[in-house]
């Protein structure tokens, strides 16, 4: 089809100047149009399971589907999945929550737009982990808040400085993020770290967004939560969801659990935009948290089993020092020994190698001297990837 070019210039509204993106989208849409062109490529960029969606939720959302669960449900969503939820997050954070705590939205993204408009004003700070997931600084910018990074430290394990951290609390902090187990990095704030942070953030009037996305994805330890803390209930917004646990990504479903009197809040906003999540989804997240758990374990023994793979093999490499991720399914190499860029570097490994990956860059920019690689792929990609990027290194290193 041949797209008719506009005639009349576009007069956007000036907060969309402020809107960042998502570069992984972006590096797909080359890594396939290199496909096209004949290239074989191995995919490390996408933040995505590689699995299938347990066999169990599929059949529960297809019987949804064939009995009449496909038309409209209370904004919030269905009082049954809010149970389940809360029920869940109750049992797993040790703290009682009640149903009408948990919102239910397309996806855990929402979450960070929604509490986000609610609660962020034009001018207020929020802090947030840079490197980080990309959307936190989009959406910050695009309310018109001041974005102010704490900075994640490889020899910290990707954790943050606390002093450094408490320094940056001031009056008109409005919202600190925090996200454990940590995309892109892989580390996981520990108790005693979360335990310190909280120490800091003190009695402050401050909410926080507690992405938890990745709390099943973990190789060591033990998931901790600052929900867990009483004194943090009413300020933490837990962000969980569907997507990476059970590889639902396309179903579009997550939640956030948060005091009621806000969760209100971000039940209008779901009223004003999608009017509520697919129902026949909500179906088939009730048969995810109630089913059998066994695929989450098996996909956790998977990633760990890829992950002790190419962080020894980046090891070998180079100009490469990769430290051990304890969640999540990403690994985040430091590349300045290369003395090359990591967005050129990036560029060049899709190009010249047939890899795609991430540069650090495109989670902010203290993301500068890392790469992301993501190890949701086979373990024959992986080592496919790691041969083709050793044999680029050795030529161009
Ligand atoms: C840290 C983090 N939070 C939230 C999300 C959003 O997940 P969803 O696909 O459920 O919207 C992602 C997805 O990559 C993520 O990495």
């Amino acid at each position: 089809m041949v797209t008719t070019p506009a005639t009349r210039p576009l007069k956007l509204a000036r907060r969309m100047q402020r809107l960042g993106t998502e570069t992984a989208f972006e590096v797909l849409v080359r890594a396939r149009a290199l496909e096209s062109s004949g290239k074989d490529i191995v995919h490390l960029e996408i933040g995505e399971p590689d699995f299938d969606t347990p066999s169990n939720i599929i059949e529960a959302g297809v019987r949804a589907l064939k009995s009449g669960w496909t038309h409209y449900g209370p904004s919030a969503g269905l009082p049954g999945l809010r149970q389940e939820i809360a029920k869940y997050v109750s049992r797993s954070r040790n703290v009682d929550v009640s149903p009408d705590q948990v919102v239910v939205v397309p996806g855990g993204k929402p979450i960070i737009f929604f509490t986000m408009l609610a609660l962020v004003e034009e001018g207020d700070e929020v802090i947030y982990p840079n490197p980080g997931f990309p959307i936190y600084e989009s959406m910050i910018e695009f309310l018109g808040a001041r974005a102010v990074p704490i900075r994640l430290r490889e020899e910290q394990g990707f954790a943050f400085d606390v002093d450094e951290f408490a320094g940056k609390i001031t009056d008109r902090t409005k919202l600190i993020i925090l996200n454990s187990p940590h995309n892109p990095t892989g580390g996981v704030l520990d108790e005693a770290t979360i335990r310190k942070i909280a120490r800091a953030m003190g009695d402050r009037d401050v909410m926080i967004l507690s992405d938890e996305i990745y709390g099943r994805l973990i190789f060591e330890g033990e998931h901790f939560s600052l929900l867990s803390i009483p004194e943090f209930r009413e300020r933490t917004i837990l962000l969980d969801g569907f997507s990476k646990t059970y590889a639902m990504t396309g179903w579009r479903i997550g939640y956030g659990v948060m005091r009621q009197d806000l969760a209100l809040q971000v039940s209008r906003l779901m009223t004003n935009s999608n009017s509520c999540t697919a129902s026949f989804t909500q179906i088939a997240g009730i048969e995810a948290l109630h089913g059998d758990q066994s695929s989450v374990d098996e996909m956790v023994q998977e990633f760990r089993r890829r992950r002790d793979l190419m962080v020894s093999e980046l090891n070998r490499l180079r100009g490469f020092r990769c430290q051990m991720p304890h969640g999540a399914f990403y690994v985040f190499p430091n590349i300045e020994g290369t003395g090359w860029q990591s967005k050129k570097l990036a560029d060049t490994l899709l190009e010249q190698a047939g890899v795609a990956c991430l540069s650090g860059t495109s989670f902010g920019s203290y993301g500068e001297g890392y790469l992301r690689f993501s190890i949701a792929n086979s373990i024959e990609n992986i080592q496919k990837a790691l041969e083709r990027i050793h044999k680029w290194c050795s030529e161009h290193v």
